[in-house]
């Protein structure tokens, strides 16, 4: 049947919305799910369709990650400076990145012993890596942490820029990639079950490749509780703090989007690793972030615990 698009009429728009059934069913779909950004009153994108999307929502209930990702804007020269790997190599940004082995405290340090190297075939830890919530809760030894640590997120190599400020400085580049080199994530380990080592809280420099010790941390089982799994059986947890400052002085917003890649990367090379060892282990998307970031020290408003692991021996 002919559709008589501009008929005013109401019973001939009824009769042919009939027929027609899939209209009603497009428009309601269209409108439940947000064909334009719900965030149209906040976004930098102006098209007209926007503008007008966003008068029908409130701003009640937007997801701050949508929002974000509206707003994100990928080209250095929107953002007011040149960001990119091309200036990696001039003066400024090389003092920011060079002897950054000097902000580590090696006084009271926990010294890791030597990294063992993973013989296991990539193509195998690939294939084997599984989360495994089975925990025992049998202690790993101090060898093991520290291969897992130094293939996490361990110094790997040096480069050696021309940079007339410091002619002798260093870059110490690891394991995991890092926009502008700036390494923003840190590693705090909850240590539960590690010979050799205090249960405690301890954060990881990887330029000593030591253990700076942190406090103890009574309410460790209760900081990443879950359903599936005791966390008290559990040899150690990873909680990985991003450092706001660290890298948006150069990516602005987009610095939190490096941020959670970089853990990423860090964390897949921690599970890569423990696999190799048999080891146990999950990412655990719930933990309780406030009480996790006041129990090792972070002021939750610059540094920011984003990620957390769980790692210990197999049942
Ligand atoms: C960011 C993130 C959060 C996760 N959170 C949890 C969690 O809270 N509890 C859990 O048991 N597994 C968690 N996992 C593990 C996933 O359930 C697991 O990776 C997924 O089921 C795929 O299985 P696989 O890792 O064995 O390949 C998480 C994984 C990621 C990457």
């Amino acid at each position: 049947m002919k559709f008589s698009r501009y008929t005013t009429d109401k019973e001939t728009l009824e009769r042919e919305l009939e027929d027609l059934s899939y209209i009603p069913l497009t428009a309601s779909f269209a409108m439940n799910h947000h064909m334009f950004s719900a965030y149209a009153s906040s976004t930098v994108v102006k098209s007209p369709e926007v503008a007008i999307r966003g008068r029908w929502q409130g701003i009640d209930g937007n997801f701050v990650s949508q929002e974000y990702l509206l707003n994100f804007r990928p080209d250095g020269r929107a953002l007011g400076f040149q960001m990119g790997v091309r200036r990696f190599f001039e003066p400024d940004a090389v003092s920011n990145s060079a002897r950054s082995y000097l902000r580590e405290d090696v006084s009271e340090a926990v010294v890791l012993p030597r990294p063992k190297r993973v013989k296991t075939s990539f193509g195998s830890l690939v294939a084997e890596r599984r989360s495994s919530r089975n925990f025992v809760p049998a202690p790993v030894s101090l060898e093991t942490l520290s291969t897992m640590l130094a293939h996490g997120a361990g110094v790997t190599g040096h480069l050696k820029p021309q940079n007339p400020a410091d002619p002798g400085g260093e870059i110490g580049v690891r394991a995991a990639a890092s926009g502008g080199g700036l390494y923003p994530v840190r590693l705090h380990l909850l240590v539960n079950r590690v010979e050799g080592l205090d249960p405690r809280a301890y954060t990881y420099q990887p330029h000593s490749h030591t253990l700076r010790i942190g406090p103890t941390i009574p309410q460790f089982a209760e900081l990443c509780w879950s359903p599936d799994f005791d966390v008290a059986d559990a040899s150690f947890c990873i909680a990985y703090e991003y450092d706001v400052y660290a890298n948006s002085r150069k990516y602005g917003e987009a610095g939190l989007a490096y941020g959670l890649i970089e853990v990423g990367s860090i964390s897949q090379n921690l599970h890569l690793a423990r696999t190799s060892f048999g080891m146990a282990g999950c990412d655990q998307g719930g933990y309780r972030k406030q009480d996790l970031e006041r129990a090792v020290g972070l002021d939750g408003v610059i540094k920011h615990i984003v990620h957390f692991s769980v790692f210990g021996t197999q049942g």
